[in-house]
């Protein structure tokens, strides 16, 4: 697996769950990661379980002056970037009724802002470097609606558009940056399991979530690392704009 050698990837939400998964695997197949995320005591362990190939960014994604300074550190260990996976990611079980102002932003700020600016930030670094792929971390939720996720429906489908208008821009301008969305739907993580957690019975919620898929059975974190890895190398080159669902055939 060396389909990345000489790339460089950021990887935001890179200290736990999927975007950590995504930052070891891009570092197996070749890649220099630089691991971003608010928790640096996670984010430090993240990136020293990678080892060498691994460089941990203290990294607030809803911060504009977080990337600035973000987007400098990665410059200066690695040069340039190839590579940028938005993962970092809040869950809201809030319905329309019951969603405060207070929480459709932190949510928005977290899911929506932190995409948007990481997609700006990126796009700045790729296009005098002779390009890259940027890939941004939706869900089936940014596909079809549920009831009790207001603000978490409306920030994964913004990601989802806003994802085609990258792609589309680059294009246009000839930067050869691609751009794509990833849309899982029930993967085993600290977020699934901090709902799991959250019911009266976990282990019935956990097999819950686990019996709405066709599949029979929550994705892995590998399995979305798999997908990212793809998007992420020259195996793709052709794929732009387009949404990735790996969902167990949920949304089928
Ligand atoms: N786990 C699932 O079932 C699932 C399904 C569909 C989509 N997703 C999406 O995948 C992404 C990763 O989710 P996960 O399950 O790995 O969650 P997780 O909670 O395990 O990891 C999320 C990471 O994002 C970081 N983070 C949160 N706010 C941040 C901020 N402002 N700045 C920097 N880092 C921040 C957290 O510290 C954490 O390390 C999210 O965007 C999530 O919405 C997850």
């Amino acid at each position: 697996m060396t389909r990345l050698t000489n790339k460089t990837a950021l990887i935001t939400g890179a200290a736990s769950g999927i975007g950590r998964a995504v930052a070891a695997r891009l570092a197996d197949e070749g890649a220099h990661v630089a691991l971003a995320d608010f928790n640096r005591d996670a984010g430090v362990a993240a990136a020293e379980a990678i080892g060498d190939a691994a460089l941990f960014v203290d990294l607030d994604v809803s911060r504009e002056d977080a990337w600035q300074a973000g987007m400098a550190a990665v410059r200066a260990s690695f040069g340039g970037l190839d590579i940028l996976v938005n993962s970092a990611g809040v869950i809201s079980l809030h319905s329309i009724e019951d969603t405060s102002l207070d929480e459709w932003r932190r949510v928005m700020g977290v899911n929506l802002d932190g995409t948007f600016l990481g997609c700006r930030f990126g796009v700045a670094a790729m296009k005098d470097t002779g390009g890259g792929s940027i890939i941004n971390m939706s869900s089936v939720s940014g596909l079809v609606g549920g009831a009790n996720l207001a603000a978490y429906n409306a920030s994964k489908g913004g990601v989802r558009l806003l994802t085609k208008s990258v792609a589309l821009h680059c294009a246009k301008k000839g930067y050869d940056i691609r751009c794509n969305s990833v849309h899982p739907s029930f993967v085993s993580t600290p977020m699934v399991d901090d709902i799991a957690d959250g019911a009266r019975d976990p282990d019935r919620a956990r097999d819950a979530m686990a019996a709405q898929i066709p599949l029979g059975r929550m994705g892995s974190v590998e399995e979305v690392a798999g997908m990212v890895a793809y998007l992420a190398s020259d195996e793709a080159a052709f794929v732009t704009g387009s949404e990735f669902v790996i969902d167990g055939g949920l949304t089928a």
